[in-house]
């Protein structure tokens, strides 16, 4: 599932990157990746897979 449209980025992408980053955050996950987030429409669905893939971590 692509959770960013603006920056094709998948869903597995971002839980990748999350574990990684080195904050719970959804900035953090789109740096590690190298981008960052434009329209801000996937923030609140990023923040949800960021936290979760934190936490299984
Ligand atoms: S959908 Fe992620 S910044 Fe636009």
């Amino acid at each position: 599932m692509i959770v960013c449209v603006c920056n094709a980025l998948k869903e597995r992408d971002v839980r990748e990157a999350a574990r990684v980053a080195d904050r719970n955050c959804p900035k953090a996950a789109f740096a590690q990746l190298g981008c960052k987030p434009k329209c801000g429409q996937c923030l609140p669905f990023a923040r949800e897979v960021v936290s979760e893939a934190r936490n299984a971590a």
